[in-house]
């Protein structure tokens, strides 16, 4: 039996009929107070003791104080099957409403795991579905709080029905208001293919886990042995899957990392992210960049180095760190003004695009165009990665997803080359050609097919010299033959890079630009 057991409402009727306002407003005190203890004191201690946080208390570190408004606290399920008529809590398993962050307008669902382990129920899915509604009909985004251990086994299809209905909406939602994901306990069945569509995913070290079938149901099947942390812990998803896009110690840092993500973003596709007042000043010219690229083209640096001067601040809240680290996406601002980066990285498998950097940098991209985020590329790319492992992988079709997100974004697009821009990825990484509306590069570009070594190889066979290498470098390793043909738009001194970038961004604050008007295009899968 549960810890926290009603009855139905229906039970209070005749009672409540007979009762002067004063005693009914006491009935109304004692159900709010009811519905805010789940499933009972002991089960909240539990969850403390596996360290974690009741659904209500993470509320609390989302939203700016007192603004959390609840709704549907009185709902309960309508099962009645395996004792389930008897075994009511209000609120059943899910804490719902909307609330501000940092005084903007934000819709929550936090789901109790004192209460049938989270699971989800018709009612409980009827209670996260509206509050998906409210979001897209006033345009502000949703948080979930995800700690459920799936369908509620006793309701059956009514269960599965229930999450049909929130994957229905999480996709119709998609590209309208910013969906955020935070898992926080073991997610498992359905309670991983909403926040899978969803637009970010947060997990915490220890206690969020996600799995469609958990180490029992694997080992039956495949008769693999492997525990909840190897087969779906924070750790696999932030780095091998690619899953979770942000990782923490604690609930504590995730839920705050989540408001500072909804700084960057706009509360629906409509309007514009929110701009800030900046200190930092916006013709800051950066000495520390001329040092940056080393003068040896093979020898890598951490293109963070580059961003780090450029943006306001030095402010970085980058996205999947651990994910594809060869290509580094994340929001900054300049002058004030959110953009979502996309920089290569040298110091991470010489920058080169693969399939998880691929994967990574269109979903990226895909986001910010959707929600009017300009895009800033720093690029230093040796090309797309060869090797059988990738071709069978499918880098075609993947590093094709990059360049579709490119063409199709009609958000602003800025491009600094800061050394290679070899053959297709020099294309793909927001090349004047796909609409980059501002190119650029530093002296140290180098634009050709392919690296002057081997090029030479292809060209001249076996008759390969360190003096057609050369001749080929001095040809091509320099941005001056793209700036001739107007593919740069200028040639620029690094440290001017910050200032040329914002005069740029300002310009683009009333662009204006249309993809064709179609069902939806056909992004390669
Ligand atoms: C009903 C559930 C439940 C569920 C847990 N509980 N999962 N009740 N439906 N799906 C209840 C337990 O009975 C228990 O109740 C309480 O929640 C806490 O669960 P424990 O097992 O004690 O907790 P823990 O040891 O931490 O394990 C958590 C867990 C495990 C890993 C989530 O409970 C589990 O494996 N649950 C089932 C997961 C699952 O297979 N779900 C269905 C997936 S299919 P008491 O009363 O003891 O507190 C699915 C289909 C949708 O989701 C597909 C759509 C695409």
């Amino acid at each position: 039996m549960r810890g926290q057991v009603i009855l139905s409402p229906f039970h209070f009727e005749p009672y409540i009929f007979r009762m002067s306002m004063r005693e009914k407003l006491e009935l109304l005190q004692q159900k709010r107070s009811e519905s805010e203890q789940g499933g009972g004191t002991d089960r909240i201690a539990t969850q403390h003791q596996k360290g974690k946080m009741t659904a209500r208390e993470r509320l609390d570190v989302l939203l700016d104080p007192g603004t959390f408004v609840e709704l549907d606290r009185f709902v309960t399920h309508r099962a009645t099957d395996f004792g389930l008529a008897d075994q009511k809590v209000l609120g059943d398993g899910v804490v719902t409403g909307w609330g501000r962050v940092e005084g903007r307008l934000v819709y929550v669902f936090s789901q109790d795991f004192t209460v049938f382990g989270g699971s989800l129920s018709e009612a409980h899915a009827e209670k996260i579905c509206k509050v998906m509604d409210l979001a897209v009909q006033n345009g502000a985004p949703v948080v979930g709080l995800n700690d459920s251990g799936g369908a509620r086994i006793q309701e059956g299809v009514a269960s599965l029905g229930g999450y049909a209905d929130i994957f229905l909406r999480n996709t119709l939602a998609s590209g309208v208001v910013p969906q955020i994901s935070a898992i926080l306990g073991p997610c498992a069945g359905g309670a991983v293919y909403s926040p899978a569509i969803t637009d970010f995913i947060f997990m915490v070290r220890g206690i969020s886990y996600m799995f469609v079938t958990g180490p029992n149901v694997v080992k039956t099947v495949t008769h693999e042995e492997v525990d909840f942390e190897k087969l779906g812990g924070a750790d696999v998803h932030g780095g091998t899957s690619g899953i979770a896009h942000f990782v923490h110690d604690s609930e504590l840092e995730s839920i705050t990392a989540i408001r500072t993500l909804l700084g960057f973003l706009p509360g629906n596709n409509l309007d514009s992210p929110p701009v800030r007042q900046s200190d930092d000043p916006s013709d800051r010219r950066e000495e520390a960049l001329l040092e940056v690229v080393p003068d040896e083209p093979t020898k890598p640096y951490d293109m963070h180095e580059v961003l780090k001067h450029v943006i306001d601040n030095g402010k970085f809240l980058e996205v999947q760190p651990d994910y594809g680290s060869n290509l580094i996406v994340g929001f900054a601002r300049l002058a004030g003004r959110p953009v979502g980066i996309v920089a290569n990285q040298p110091a991470a498998l010489a920058g080169v695009l693969d399939i998880a950097a691929s994967l990574k940098g269109a979903r990226f991209i895909r986001f910010c165009d959707a929600f009017n985020v300009p895009l800033v590329t720093f690029e230093d790319v040796p090309g797309f990665l060869p090797g059988v492992a990738q071709e069978h992988g499918g880098i075609i079709k993947h590093g094709a997803k990059l360049l579709y997100a490119y063409c199709e974004a009609t958000v602003p697009k800025l491009t600094v080359i800061t050394r290679k821009a070899y053959g297709g990825a020099y294309d793909v990484m927001s090349s004047r050609h796909i609409r980059g509306d501002y190119n650029v590069a530093w002296p140290s570009a180098e634009i050709a097919v392919m690296g002057p070594k081997g090029a030479v190889e292809i060209l001249y066979k076996g008759e390969a010299s360190d003096e057609r290498t050369n001749e080929y470098r001095e040809k091509f390793a320099h941005p001056y033959q793209a700036a001739a043909r107007g593919y740069l738009d200028d040639i620029i001194d690094p440290r001017d890079t910050r200032p040329r970038l914002i005069e740029a961004l300002i310009t683009l604050d009333t662009k204006r630009a249309k993809n064709p008007p179609k069902k939806h295009g056909n992004i390669p899968l």
